[in-house]
């Protein structure tokens, strides 16, 4: 490895950026210790990292095979999930009319930050940025991280749609609907922080793109519901909270406060449904395949949300990608989100079954096995989510 990052170095700067990708693609896939999780998202994988799909097209048709389960009968058949439904009925909010989009965001204004500076480490960077020049990046890795929400939550959008015609609980399909609701509404709701406060959007990242397209084409509904509401979901709602605590711009901590809400309805269905089928219905042999599943999925998003974007736009001629990626995971600010975000995912996992002894060995290897003592979504409402955010200090501007 090292040998190859020093031969890299020799090559000229058009070639190294492509060769460094290539290098990073291949220690991705490295990484990977089941080859039945591989195979099922090696095309999804191409398409990401390869072709690159999700930065060069304007649009992407994605494929799904997944079947609608119609249910005639229509009995209330699982009271936890009508509950659900019954509350986040009552919890819907219109963004257009709740939130104040009349607040004057200024990314450049020191007085009111959108992140704290040492979110990433601006000491390790290969040049030396003035105040303005500090703002600006930061303004960038603002803009890119909540672009990254808003892609993921359009990934959301269209799998609670498909997860919604797949389940077999009557009671879960009329949640669903409502989560379609909420999803759309994030959507609608970052797309316009983003456009016309930030006033910068990012292209989907590789790593989202190859998560979003193996869970959208698989046919398989729970690997769907794995994929989107317990992993993406689950680690959005630790991100969101993380820059709930991090930010000091008001529309945008007001904002995620009520994202936050609807998506530990979210994740909590999510468990709710996963638990009960996985425990219950699967097979041995079908058990561990989403087990590997869901740990190469944890993997890719541990690793590799390293704002590449950021870096090529920023930064790349001037250090390597290799010592951008150390930077930024050993950044304050990035390590914290971490923390927060598997903190609130590995308990989720423990809960449906998917954190055997088995897999505890490569969870502990990857760091991770720390967070499997915390309270799972169902244990977790709403309120409690949002007054262990407001009274934990986090990240913030002063500090
Ligand atoms: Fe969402
Ligand atoms: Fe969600």
């Amino acid at each position: 490895m090292q040998k190859a990052l020093e031969l890299m170095q020799l090559l000229p700067e058009k070639f190294r950026a492509r060769a460094e990708r290539l290098l990073e693609t291949v220690m991705t896939l490295g990484e990977v210790k089941s080859v039945s999780a591989l195979g099922s998202m090696l095309p999804s994988v191409g398409r990401g990292l390869v072709l690159r799909l999700g930065r060069k097209q304007q649009a992407t048709e994605m494929l799904s095979g997944h079947t609608a389960h119609f249910d005639w009968q229509y009995k209330s058949d699982f009271p936890e999930m009508r509950e659900l439904y019954s509350r986040a009925k009552q919890n819907q909010w219109d963004s257009e009319t709740t939130l104040d989009w009349s607040t004057d965001v200024d990314p450049m204004n020191p007085e009111v930050p959108i992140l704290h500076k040492d979110f990433i480490a601006l000491d390790g960077l290969p040049v030396k940025l003035d105040a303005a020049e500090e703002r600006r990046l930061l303004h960038s890795v603002a803009s890119w991280m909540l672009s990254q929400f808003l892609h993921g939550e359009q990934g959301a959008l269209y799998a609670a749609a498909q997860v919604t015609e797949s389940v077999r609980w009557m009671d879960g399909k009329l949640y669903g609907a409502t989560q379609v609701m909420d999803e759309g509404r994030h959507v609608e709701t970052f797309h316009r922080y983003l456009e016309s406060k930030l006033n910068k959007i990012y292209t989907v990242n590789d790593n989202l793109f190859v998560i979003i397209d193996a869970l959208i084409s698989d046919p398989r509904w729970d690997l769907k519901f794995l994929g989107m509401q317990i992993m993406v979901e689950g680690l959005a709602l630790g991100a969101f909270g993380a820059l709930y605590r991090m930010t000091e711009e008001p529309l945008l901590k007001e904002l995620l406060r009520y994202v936050i809400q609807d998506e530990a309805r979210h994740v909590h269905y999510g468990v709710l449904a996963l638990r009960e089928h996985i425990t219950k219905e699967l097979s041995d042999k079908e058990r561990r395949e989403r087990e590997d599943w869901a740990f190469e999925v944890a993997l890719l998003m541990r690793n590799r949300f390293l704002a590449h974007e950021v870096y090529e736009e920023w930064f790349q001629g001037m250090m390597s990608r290799f010592a951008w990626n150390k930077l930024v995971t050993q950044s304050r600010g990035m390590r914290e989100f971490r923390d927060v975000m598997f903190r609130r995912l590995i308990p989720n996992l423990r809960e449906i079954g998917l954190l055997s002894p088995r897999i505890q060995g490569y969870y502990e290897k990857a760091g991770l096995m720390a967070f499997a003592g915390g309270a799972d979504a169902t244990h977790l409402s709403a309120e409690t989510i949002m007054h262990d955010l407001d009274s934990t200090p986090g990240l913030t501007a002063a500090a």
